[in-house]
Formats: C-alpha cells, sequence, structure tokens
C-alpha cells in the first residue's frame, strides 16, 4: 500500500488568556491509500483539532500549527497557498462533522448544495450535476431521491442528513475522508448503518478514511489501524486487531475497560479511569498519564515515556508497556 498522508512532528498551540495550549503535541503517523485509520481518546484530547490541522481550518487566532509537516500526496500541504487549500478540500480531503446542521445551509435546498459542489468542482453542466446527485443519493441509501433533493436540511431526519453530508463529502471521490465523530449525534442502531456505509464507500470509491470517535468499540469494527490520543499526544498506534486484545499502554487499557465487550461475561458497571485529563496549558513533568496510571513507577513521573515499537507496526508510549495486561 502507498502512502497518503504522513503527518511527522505536529504540534498545534492555541494561544489564550490562560497561557499556550498545547493542543496537539508532536505527533506523527501515516495513513497509507485505502486505509481506515481511528483515532480515539476521551474529550479534550486533541482529536478534532489534529483533523482541523491537516484541512487547513484550525481557527486562527487563537491557534496556530507551529511546527511538523503534513505530506500528502507527496506535498507538504502546510506551505500550500489558501487557495491551493480551498481545491485541496473540495476535490481531495473532505471532512464529515459530528454535527450535520452545523455544515448543511438551512435556507438551501438538498439540491443546490450537492450541485453546488458539483458545478463548481467538477465543472458539471446542471443537467450532468442533477443527475449525478441523484446517484450520490442512492449510492447513500436514500431511495427516494428526487423528492428529497427538493427538501430543506431541516425537514430530514438526523441520520438522513448524515447521509447527505456523506454524499457531499464524497462527491468528488475524494482521496481521503476525514470523519469527526460523525454517528455521535445519531441513535444506535442508525449509527451502525451510517458506519456501514461509510466503510462501504471509501472502498468502492478507494478512499482513505480517518475516523475519530471516543468508542474502541466502534474502532476495532471498523479501523484497520488504531490511534490513541491522549492530552495531545498520541501514546498508542496499533493495528486495529491487535489494541483490541493486547494494548500496550495503560490508557488504552483503561478505554478498552470503559466498553461493553460481547466476547467477556457482562459486568454489573463499567470500569470507568479515574482522575481527569491533564491541563493543556501547563507543561508536565514525566508522563502525562503518571498521575491516573495504576502502573506509574518513579521514573514515570520524571521522564516522559518515547514512542517505541512494541510489536509489529504497534508502538506505544509507555515506560511499562511490557506489564500491560489483556483486558
Ligand atoms: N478555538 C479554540 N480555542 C482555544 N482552545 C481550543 C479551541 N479549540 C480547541 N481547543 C482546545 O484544544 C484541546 C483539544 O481540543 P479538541 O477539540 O481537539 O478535543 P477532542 O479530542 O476533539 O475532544 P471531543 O472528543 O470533546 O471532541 C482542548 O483542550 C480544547 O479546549
Ligand atoms: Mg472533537
Amino acid at each position: 500500500m502507498s502512502k497518503l498522508l504522513e503527518i511527522n512532528n505536529l504540534s498545534t498551540n492555541f494561544f489564550t488568556p490562560r497561557g499556550i495550549l498545547k493542543a496537539v503535541n508532536n505527533i506523527s503517523y501515516n495513513v497509507n491509500s485505502g486505509e481506515i485509520v481511528g483515532i480515539v481518546g476521551e474529550s479534550g484530547s486533541g482529536k478534532s483539532v489534529s483533523a482541523l490541522s491537516i484541512m487547513g481550518l484550525v481557527p486562527n487566532p487563537p491557534g496556530k500549527i507551529i511546527s511538523g509537516e503534513i505530506i500528502f500526496n507527496g506535498q507538504n500541504i502546510l506551505k500550500f497557498s489558501n487557495s491551493k487549500m480551498r481545491k485541496l478540500r473540495s476535490k481531495e480531503i473532505s471532512m464529515i462533522f459530528q454535527e450535520p446542521m452545523t455544515c448543511l445551509n438551512p435556507v438551501l435546498t438538498i439540491q443546490r448544495q450537492l450541485t453546488e459542489t458539483l458545478e463548481l468542482h467538477l465543472k458539471l453542466t446542471p443537467k450532468q450535476s442533477f443527475s449525478r446527485s441523484k446517484e450520490l443519493l442512492s449510492m447513500v441509501g436514500i431511495p427516494d431521491a428526487e423528492r428529497i433533493l427538493k427538501n430543506f436540511p431541516h425537514t430530514l431526519s438526523g441520520g438522513m442528513r448524515q447521509r447527505i453530508m456523506i454524499a457531499i463529502a464524497i462527491s468528488c471521490n475524494p482521496k481521503l475522508i476525514i470523519a469527526d465523530e460523525p454517528t455521535t449525534a445519531l441513535d444506535v442502531t442508525i449509527q451502525a448503518q451510517i458506519l456501514d456505509l461509510l466503510k462501504t464507500i471509501t472502498s468502492d470509491i478507494g478512499s482513505a478514511m480517518i475516523i475519530i470517535t471516543h468508542n474502541l468499540g466502534i474502532v476495532a469494527k471498523y479501523a484497520d489501524r488504531v490511534l490513541v490520543m491522549y492530552g495531545g499526544k498520541i501514546i498508542e498506534n496499533s493495528p486495529a486487531e491487535e489494541i483490541y486484545y493486547s494494548p500496550k499502554h495503560p490508557y488504552t487499557l483503561g478505554l478498552l475497560r470503559a466498553v461493553p465487550r460481547l466476547d467477556a461475561p457482562i459486568k454489573n458497571q463499567l470500569e470507568t479511569i479515574e482522575g481527569t485529563t491533564p491541563d493543556l496549558t501547563e507543561s508536565i513533568i514525566g508522563c502525562n498519564f503518571s498521575s491516573r496510571c495504576e502502573f506509574s513507577t518513579n521514573k514515570c513521573e520524571k521522564e516522559d515515556p518515547p514512542f517505541s515499537i512494541v510489536g509489529k507496526e504497534h508502538y506505544s508510549a509507555c515506560w511499562e508497556s511490557n506489564k500491560i495486561p489483556k483486558p
């Protein structure tokens, strides 16, 4: 598989009245063509900011990418002009957000929103773009396309709106789709349908996907590889199957224990990870998880563990990675 996206030592800060907030702190990872990469982590761990950094959409001020490289298709896109970035966003990389109403325009029909993208970026004629819109809606499982196209977003259900967002996101056959919590606003059955749909579509159009979620159960099922973020850093990167059975970071272990598993006896209560996430405006000495970690040693409190190889294509930032039990 060829490398599509390569992120090297990326750091994104917010310059806030409380001080410099290190939202994304020196992260590196790759995405191959056609690969599905899941990013998991608690609220505030930097998942969305890392995605917005790729899209060139970090609000500036107060945010700024302060170092690193984002190589997409062989080019460092951090060096791109605004207009070049806009083109890249419409054609090559597209993003699906958590709440579709924030992206769909409430005063335009679905048809306008779909055909506008197609006419502007693919230079289709109105007739061509209308027929392509119908085709896209049927790809995302909307049967009555002609009727739906005439509707305004607020008249549709949440699941339907998310399908429309996916239709817009795939309309120009992007090489990479970033889906940021695409299903949290939906109920559980619809969630599964949308995730199945995303997986089928990315494989049909041959695009890669980064899927961001709180739920390790979701990534285990849908992703090829999983990145775990904690306090702005990537603390584990592993093939999806392996991380589920053999995590090598205590934080990942904690997340896994908090997810209901089909293959384990039902517990009365799910475990939660005690303690709170680090304050990203403070500089922390040692491992930023040590205050919450049951395996923490003296060394963990003094020295930040490097990201090291712990298995085949499996990396973890933990001094005690060989002591982590099965979940
Ligand atoms: N516009 C902003 N101004 C200041 N700080 C911000 C801004 N956007 C994000 N942050 C901070 O950056 C950090 C990372 O936020 P981010 O949105 O990436 O978290 P997340 O992992 O996506 O969380 P969630 O799961 O809740 O979506 C947080 O501490 C957040 O408060
Ligand atoms: Mg987020």
